[in-house]
C-alpha cells in the first residue's frame, strides 16, 4: 500500500511518497518518491506514481488482454499511417502529388525490415541465389530489347457518365464498364506507363531515357556478367530489390497503386525441363486456387495442396508450384493471415507480352481480392532479345557441350508497398481491455523492438534507463520514453507495434533487474539487467517462449 507523508526540515514542509512492504513477521515502510512542498500536488504527484507502480495483485479474468482483430478500410489505413508516423503523403505542405508517398520514420523501419527479411530468406540463407543492385536509368536500348517500348502499353478510359479515370487492359475494351457507377468507358488511347527524362544538361543533345519499370530487366541484362562472377551452376536465382517507376493513369487506394513503388524479384533459371528438386520440402502446404478454366466457368476457388496442384496439373510446371509454396510460405512465416490469400492464374487474355503463363498471388484487401505477387513463366524470352539485340552471348552449356538459354519459368516478382499494406492490415487488432490498437507485428518486422521507461522521475531511474537504451541501440531500434503515465506509455508502444516495453521501477536500481512486458499479452517478467539485450534478441529471434525469458510477475498495470 502506498500514502503520503509530510517532513518538517528548518520550518518548510516536505512531501513524500511511501510504501508499506511486509518482510517476515514485520511491515515496514519505504520511500518511493518525492512529491514536493504543495500538498495539493503532492497527492496528484503521489496519484500518478500509484498507477505506474507495479502491484502485484492477481490480474483479474477481466484484466486479461483479449485481441480482436479489426477490419478497417484503406482510406483509414492511410489515415493511421499519417498519424502514427508511417506514411504521409508526398510533399504534403504543398497538397501533396497523386501516386506518391513518403515514409515517416516508422514506415521507413517497417519497410527496412520487409526488405532485410525478404533478402535473408531469398538470398542470405539460400546457396543457389545472389543479389545485384541495378542502376533505376539506364541505356534505353535495355526497353527496347525487353519489349517494355513497344508493348508494355495499357489502355486509358475515361467514365463518360462520372468521369472517373482509369486503365485497362486491350481485351476488356468491349466489356469493361466503370467501377465506380458501371457507366460506359470512353477510349482515350493507348499509353505507355513507362516515365521518360533526358540525360544530359543541353536540351539539343539530350538523350531519352526511362525511369525503371521493373527492377527485372538489368538482371537479364547482367546475366552473363552475374553468373560468371558469382560462378553459379543452374538452377540457379539472381535477385533484386528497388525502386519501380509507373505513370499509372490513375493511382489509387493508397500504397497499393502508386506511381513510385519498390519491387523485390527474382528471375529462377533453369536449363529447360530440369526437375524441382525441392518438391517434398511444400507438401502440406494448402492454399485457394483458381485456375484458368475455373475462372472461364465461373467456378469458386477451391482450397488445395499445391504439391497435389501440380500432381493434378493444375498449375503445370513443378517450380511454379515450388515458388508459390514458398513466398506464401515467406508470408504467413512473418504473421500474414493464411486465409487471406489465394493463387489466381492469368486468362490467356491477359498476360504479359513476356510471359507463357502468369499466377499471382491475391491477397483479400479491403476493396476485394487483388494481386500481391506475380508468377511469370517468362520462358527465354527476356535472355533471348537481350542476346539478339545486344549481340552479347548469353547462352550456358550443358552436360553434353551443348549451348542452350536458360529458362526463367517462374518470376516471384513482389511490390513492397503492397507487402507493406499486408503486414499492418492483418496485424491490425484493438484490446477492449486496453481500449487501444494493437499492431501485432512481428518482432522481426516491428519498426522499435523495445521501449524502455523509467517508472519514477528520479536521476537514478532515467540513468538506469539511459544505460539500458544505449547497450541495446547498438543491437536494434529502441525508444526512450519517460512522459506520461505508464498506461499511456505502454498503448503509445502497441499501437506502433513494439513487442517489447522495459520497465525500470522502484526495485531496479537494488535488484539490479527490470520488467518486459510482452505486447499481445501484457504478461510481464522480471529480468536481470545484465541479460536484457540477449533476452531481447532471443525474443526478436523466436529461439525462447517469453513466459520461459525469466520470472513472470504478476501486474495491475496492462
Ligand atoms: N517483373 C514483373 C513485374 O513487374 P508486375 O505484375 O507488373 O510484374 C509485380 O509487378 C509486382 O509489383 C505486383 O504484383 C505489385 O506487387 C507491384 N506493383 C506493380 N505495379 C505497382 C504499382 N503501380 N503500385 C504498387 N505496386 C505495384
Amino acid at each position: 500500500m502506498a500514502f503520503i507523508t509530510k517532513k518538517k526540515i528548518a520550518g518548510k514542509e516536505y512531501y513524500y511518497l511511501q510504501k508499506s512492504i511486509r518482510e517476515g513477521n514485520k511491515v515496514k515502510s519505504k520511500m518511493v518518491a518525492y512529491l514536493g512542498k504543495d500538498l495539493k500536488e503532492a497527492e496528484k504527484k503521489a496519484e500518478q506514481i500509484k498507477n505506474q507502480i507495479t502491484n502485484e495483485t492477481k490480474p483479474t479474468p477481466k484484466q486479461k488482454s483479449k485481441l480482436e482483430h479489426k477490419q478497417i478500410t484503406i482510406e483509414e489505413l492511410a489515415m493511421f499511417c499519417k498519424r502514427k508516423g508511417f506514411v504521409y503523403p508526398s510533399g504534403e505542405i504543398y497538397g501533396g502529388l497523386g501516386g506518391f508517398w513518403d515514409f515517416g520514420h516508422l514506415g521507413t523501419e517497417l519497410k527496412n525490415n520487409i526488405k532485410r527479411q525478404w533478402w535473408i530468406y531469398h538470398v542470405q540463407t539460400r546457396e543457389d541465389i545472389v543479389g545485384i543492385d541495378g542502376s533505376i536509368i539506364t541505356n534505353p536500348k535495355v526497353w527496347e530489347a525487353s519489349g517494355h517500348v513497344s508493348s508494355f502499353v495499357d489502355i486509358a478510359v475515361v467514365c463518360k457518365k462520372c468521369g472517373y479515370k482509369t486503365k485497362i487492359d486491350k481485351h476488356e475494351l468491349k466489356t469493361a464498364k466503370c467501377d465506380k457507377c458501371k457507366g460506359e468507358y470512353e477510349n482515350k488511347g493507348e499509353f505507355n506507363p513507362m516515365f521518360t527524362t533526358q540525360i544530359g544538361p543541353i536540351k539539343e543533345d539530350s538523350q531519352t531515357a526511362y525511369l525503371r519499370p521493373e527492377t527485372a530487366q538489368l538482371i537479364f541484362a547482367n546475366f552473363k556478367l552475374v553468373q560468371e562472377n558469382a560462378r553459379l551452376q543452374l538452377p540457379f536465382g539472381i535477385a533484386q530489390t528497388g525502386k519501380a517507376f509507373r505513370n499509372e493513369i490513375s493511382p489509387r487506394e493508397f500504397l497499393f497503386r502508386d506511381r513510385e513503388f519498390e519491387q523485390m524479384e527474382i528471375e529462377y533459371f533453369i536449363e529447360p525441363k530440369t526437375v524441382c528438386p525441392y518438391m517434398e520440402e511444400i507438401k502440406g502446404t494448402p492454399i485457394l486456387i483458381l485456375n484458368e478454366e475455373m475462372q472461364k466457368k465461373n467456378k469458386p476457388a477451391i482450397l488445395m495442396d499445391l504439391h497435389e496442384a501440380y500432381k493434378k496439373k493444375i498449375i503445370k510446371t513443378d517450380w511454379h508450384a515450388y515458388w508459390i509454396a514458398k513466398e506464401y510460405e515467406w508470408f504467413t512465416s512473418l504473421g500474414a493471415n493464411p486465409s487471406n490469400f489465394r493463387i489466381r492464374q492469368h486468362t490467356s487474355d491477359e498476360k504479359s507480352h513476356y510471359a507463357i503463363d502468369t499466377w499471382d498471388l491475391e491477397y483479400k484487401f479491403p476493396m476485394g481480392w487483388r494481386e500481391l505477387q506475380g508468377f511469370a513463366n517468362r520462358s527465354d524470352f527476356d535472355l533471348k532479345q537481350h542476346q539478339e539485340h545486344s549481340k552479347t552471348n548469353m547462352e550456358l552449356i550443358d552436360e553434353k557441350g551443348k549451348k542452350f538459354l536458360p529458362h526463367v519459368v517462374c518470376e516471384p516478382s513482389l511490390g513492397v508497398d503492397r507487402t507493406f499494406l499486408v503486414f499492418l492490415l492483418d496485424n491490425y487488432f484493438h484490446d477492449p481491455i486496453r481500449n487501444n490498437i494493437v499492431l501485432k507485428l512481428n518482432p522481426k518486422l516491428a519498426p522499435i523492438k523495445a521501449a524502455i521507461f523509467p517508472i519514477i522521475k528520479k536521476p537514478e531511474y532515467e540513468e538506469l534507463a539511459m544505460s539500458i537504451v544505449q547497450d541495446l541501440n547498438k543491437e536494434f531500434n529502441v525508444l526512450y520514453d519517460k512522459s506520461g503515465s505508464i498506461g499511456r506509455r505502454y498503448s503509445r508502444n502497441d499501437e506502433i507495434g513494439t513487442p517489447y516495453c522495459i520497465t525500470i521501477d522502484d526495485k531496479s536500481p537494488k535488484q539490479k533487474d527490470v520488467t518486459i512486458r510482452d505486447r499481445d499479452t501484457t504478461e510481464q517478467i522480471r529480468v536481470k539487467i545484465k541479460d536484457v539485450k540477449s533476452t531481447i534478441q532471443k525474443l526478436i529471434n523466436q529461439e525462447i517462449k517469453f513466459k520461459d525469458a525469466g520470472k513472470l510477475v504478476k501486474t495491475r498495470i496492462k
